[in-house]
């Protein structure tokens, strides 16, 4: 079936189009119309599926971005409307005039929605049978069932998250982990780096902890992954973005506002010097790690980050100074010998310096450490997750709350910074 006559743009958003719902649904209605159910269907039994996802990611006040992928090429549609009731709206992605097509992996940004607000989507996804110059021949469509998520509200006096990192592979891990965790609660998940081991099978991501989270949370929740060194590795280590959207603007560093709590996550790059041998030649983390340092000094003066009452930093390898070694003398000499530990303690530690983090949150040695705030070389506490546990944290007007569980349920530390 040819739909190129069937699909009308109605009205351009900043990075989707708004198609009429009447004529969506046309799209999504081949004269024999095969239409199921994702969730009903998900062996597929050789039809066109959903095969994972959806899961969202890049919240804001305004937008979500809508990523899953499909069993064959094909045209895909996010549909969405206010909570049960309210018109359709019918959203794809479109770069350089061109809508997305002809691709299993997508991710589609539903923009100019309204702050605190419940809404409800659906994907709708067409196969494409044949994709030649001048006829596009269109297949089964498949349509999700409706899942609902919220817009958060700028006002909001509180934000909390889940936090957790080093999973390496293990799928288990992270869904026991989670399951410990208050996900109903919770606003959303950030995942601190060093989700792999490295990056070298397409399905990989899925397998080792995206699966698990559209499962338990990232449907309705989303969740960024504040980028370790280990998913720099690999060779499909440049294809990430195409399953991470942090960032409306695709970057993996990025600045969250949430109510009064503004979330900052930077991407730290490798452990060793660009020029180690591993890498090959193919690593540009110093100059990486200085845009971040650059793009985090415009942050700290912009209004929305002086304005916030709290402001949590994300990292996964953390900065070091020898100065901290009273502090815990064998876990600094350790981190003393890494390059990527020690260039973000020159680089970020002086720029943070009177900026009032309440936390920054770190991961990589896979073992625990609480550093207290220490004046003149970190002027807020550090903690240093291990590889073995989650932790809510709640930031409301008593202060940032933080508690760590392992695996087993043990409460590992539970404490409020104020
Ligand atoms: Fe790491």
């Amino acid at each position: 079936m040819n739909l190129r006559n069937t699909i009308a743009v109605a009205l351009l958003c900043s990075a989707a189009i708004v198609v009429a719902a009447r004529d969506a649904r046309a799209a999504a209605a081949p004269s024999a119309p095969r239409d199921i159910t994702a969730a009903d269907n998900p062996a597929g039994n050789g039809t066109y599926r959903i095969t994972h996802g959806p899961y969202l990611q890049g919240l804001t006040a305004d937008g979500v971005t809508v990523v899953f992928t499909t069993s064959e090429r094909g045209f895909s549609r996010v549909e969405v409307r206010r909570g049960g009731t309210g018109g359709i709206r019918t959203c794809v992605s479109v770069k350089d005039g061109l809508v997305a097509a002809y691709d299993t992996a997508n991710a589609i940004r539903l923009d100019s929605l309204e702050a605190a607000t419940e809404y409800e989507y659906r994907i709708v996804s067409t196969r494409i049978d044949s994709f030649e110059p001048y006829r596009v021949t269109y297949g089964e469509s498949v349509t999700t069932p409706w899942y609902a998520f919220r817009t958060p509200d700028p006002a909001a006096r509180s934000f909390s998250f889940v936090a957790m990192n080093d999973i390496h592979d293990t799928p288990e891990k992270c869904r026991r982990l989670l399951e410990n965790q208050p996900l109903d609660s919770i606003d959303m998940v950030f995942y601190v780096g060093d989700m792999m081991n490295y990056f070298e099978r397409p399905e990989q991501p899925y397998e080792s902890f995206i699966d698990v989270s559209v499962d338990l949370f990232a449907r309705h929740k989303p969740f960024a992954v504040v980028r370790g060194n280990h998913e720099t590795r690999g060779r499909l280590a440049r294809t990430y973005d195409r399953y991470i959207h942090n960032t409306p603007e695709g970057r993996y560093y990025g600045f969250y506002t949430f109510g009064d709590t503004a979330v900052v996550m930077l991407d730290c790059g490798e452990d060793k010097p660009d020029s180690h041998d591993v890498y090959a030649g193919l690593a540009a983390f110093d100059a990486y790690r200085l845009e971040q340092v650059r793009w985090l000094r415009e942050v700290i003066r912009s209004r929305e980050f002086r304005r916030a009452r709290h402001r949590i930093v994300l990292l996964h390898i953390p900065p070091v100074d020898e100065r901290m070694a009273p502090q815990d003398e064998a876990l600094v000499s350790g981190m003393m010998e890494w390059h990527g530990n020690v260039h973000w303690g020159e680089i970020l530690l002086p720029l943070l310096g009177r900026t009032h983090i309440d936390l920054m949150i770190t991961a990589h040695q896979h073992s625990f450490h609480l550093l207290p705030a220490m004046k003149g070389v970190h002027d807020f506490p550090i903690i240093i997750n291990d590889n073995r546990s989650a932790m809510t944290v709640r930031c409301d007007g008593g202060g940032v709350h933080v508690k760590v569980t392992d695996m087993d349920g043990t409460v590992k530390l539970d404490t409020t910074f104020d």
